[in-house]
């Protein structure tokens, strides 16, 4: 098998303790080869955000194992996790996540900011990722000006801002309706081929998943083998 992107096994993660315990992981265990987009489905409450908050090192374990790029996230400590998740991974959500004042191009250059890139190449590459989301006739709006499709993209650009080999996207398409969804979808499906980045993202629209190069679903925190 190709080398894998992420490799997650026997993953376990319980909120709370005792009688009130929930076990929103029973033991998951899978790989997502370099390269592909993997659509991670199951219902409400099946444990899908919990999974892509694990494996983008926004939250840990309570037993299990995540590789991610080969990197042991256990062993990563408190400043391995935040490179991590500032280098290496982009994370998109579902309710986009910009930043209401700043515009469409400042928004995808706060990460480069964050890296102190030097700003002439922070804009060329602004410049290049809103262009590569369709949206360079855009730069100067704030996100109120956009539509939720556009906002979407927007966030897509940010998230490939700092070149990360990892995009997390969770139900990215869910406040969207299904054209525009579709067409989201589309972009994240180009820019997986395109920029080569790997991609787990979280959906429960049926819709989306033919376009996936693998469906893993989630079920009560397990995974349902097909
Ligand atoms: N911070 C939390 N505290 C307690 N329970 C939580 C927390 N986050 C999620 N859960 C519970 O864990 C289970 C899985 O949730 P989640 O991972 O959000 O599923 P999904 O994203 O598939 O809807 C659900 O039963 C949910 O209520
Ligand atoms: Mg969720």
């Amino acid at each position: 098998m190709a080398e894998s992107a992420v490799v997650v096994e026997d993953l376990r993660r319980t909120y709370g303790s005792g009688a009130s315990a929930v076990h929103a992981l029973r033991g998951v265990s899978f790989a997502v080869p370099r390269g592909e987009l993997v659509a991670l489905k199951g219902r409400s409450g099946s444990g899908k955000t919990t999974l892509l908050n694990l494996v983008g090192g926004l939250d840990t374990p309570d037993a299990g194992k995540i590789t991610v790029e080969g990197l042991d996230l256990a062993e990563l400590g408190e400043d391995g996790l935040l490179e991590l998740r500032r280098d290496r991974v982009g994370f998109i959500f579902q309710s986009f996540g910009l930043i209401p004042i700043l515009t469409a191009a400042e928004n995808v250059g706060v990460p480069l900011r964050l890296r102190k890139t030097d700003p002439r190449a922070r804009e060329e590459r602004v410049a290049l990722l809103l262009a590569l989301v369709g949206l360079a006739d855009h730069a100067e709006q704030r996100p109120g000006e956009l539509s939720g499709g556009q906002q979407q993209r927007v966030a897509i650009a940010r998230a490939l801002a700092n070149k990360p080999s990892l995009l997390i996207a969770d139900e990215p398409t869910g406040q969207l309706d299904a054209e525009t969804g579709l067409a989201v979808m589309e972009l994240l499906r180009a820019v997986v081929r395109g920029e080569g980045v790997t991609a787990l993202v979280a959906t429960h629209d049926a819709g989306l998943l033919d376009l996936a190069d693998r469906v893993l679903e989630l079920s009560d925190g397990g995974i349902v083998e097909r």
